[in-house]
């Protein structure tokens, strides 16, 4: 490069630009911003979708033909879960959202609930509910009736020595499972139209952590560009989305979320 001659920014520098000039923003993210928490992703090497068989463990005719072992493997992950803690990533991520400077809308894939407590963490004592995700595919603490579709917190530990100590409906007694959506379920309409239409309204889609292959999360940020906003990627590795992006951010989000944001 000659002297004098402005220097094209970096990928880095030119998400922070995009970041910096959006209005709205909404953000995607999958298992892999957990993954520097300690919350295993679902499809890498080590990923629980290569040592599990989703059909065996996350569908309902599963858990109508066996719920103990749906059970027994909800309530290991349920644990799992408890015991790790927010990293970098998605407290950078909720900083992004306290601001007030911008509409910001995270939207996860994640069952995990740790956006929920990056935002209580970010927002200290000040109103947290700017920062509280869109989950797309549940939350595993809670648990949701599979008779009569009533809601309550989920148990920390679940007895899952035989059929008869799993949880049951305070409503009704039906069989309680976890209230997260398994393979071949419908996504709450109301959640994923919400999310849509901050995907087509936002003047840039965020995206962190996702191998992109499951749909409708998948399509929210093609959303984003066919109205006319901009792709910013975070992965590990290349995905479905990565031709699409403006820009592509190659990375752990532990680091490079708080680079890009703050
Ligand atoms: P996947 O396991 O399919 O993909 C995780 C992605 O995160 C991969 O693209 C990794 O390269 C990337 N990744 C891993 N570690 C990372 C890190 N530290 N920083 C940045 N990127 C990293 O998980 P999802 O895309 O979330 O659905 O999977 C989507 C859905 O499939 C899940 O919500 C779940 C699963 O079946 C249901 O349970 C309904």
């Amino acid at each position: 490069m000659s002297e004098g001659r402005t220097r094209a920014p970096d990928p880095l520098g030119r998400a922070r630009t995009l970041l910096h000039d959006a209005a709205r923003v909404v953000v995607l993210t999958g298992a892999g911003i957990s993954a520097e928490s300690g919350v295993p992703t679902f499809r890498a090497a080590g990923g629980l979708w290569k040592s599990f068989q989703p059909e065996e463990l996350a569908t309902p005719e599963a858990f109508a033909r066996d719920p103990r072992v749906v059970w027994e493997w909800y309530a290991w992950r349920r644990e799992l879960v408890a015991r790790c803690v927010p990293n970098e990533g998605h407290l950078a991520l909720a900083r992004l959202a306290l601001r007030d400077d911008r509409d910001v809308l995270i939207v996860t894939q994640n069952v995990d609930g740790l956006h929920h407590r990056a935002a209580r963490e970010a927002a200290r004592t000040a109103d947290h509910r700017r920062a509280i995700p869109l989950e797309l595919h549940g939350a595993i603490h809670r648990d949701r009736c599979a008779v009569c579709g009533f809601k309550t917190a989920g148990a920390a530990e679940v007895d899952v020595s035989d059929a008869s100590t799993l949880p049951r409906c305070a409503a009704c007694g039906g069989a309680l499972r976890p209230d997260v959506v398994w393979f071949g379920e419908a996504l709450d309409p109301e959640t994923i139209d919400e999310a849509f239409d901050a995907a087509r309204a936002a003047d840039l889609c965020l995206v962190v952590g996702t191998s992109a292959l499951v749909h409708p999360a998948a399509s929210i940020p093609a959303a984003t560009l066919h109205a006319g906003g901009a792709l910013v990627e975070v992965n590990l590795e290349p995905t479905p989305l990565t031709p699409l992006a403006t820009v592509s951010l190659r990375g752990a989000a532990g680091e490079v979320l708080p680079a890009l944001i703050g």
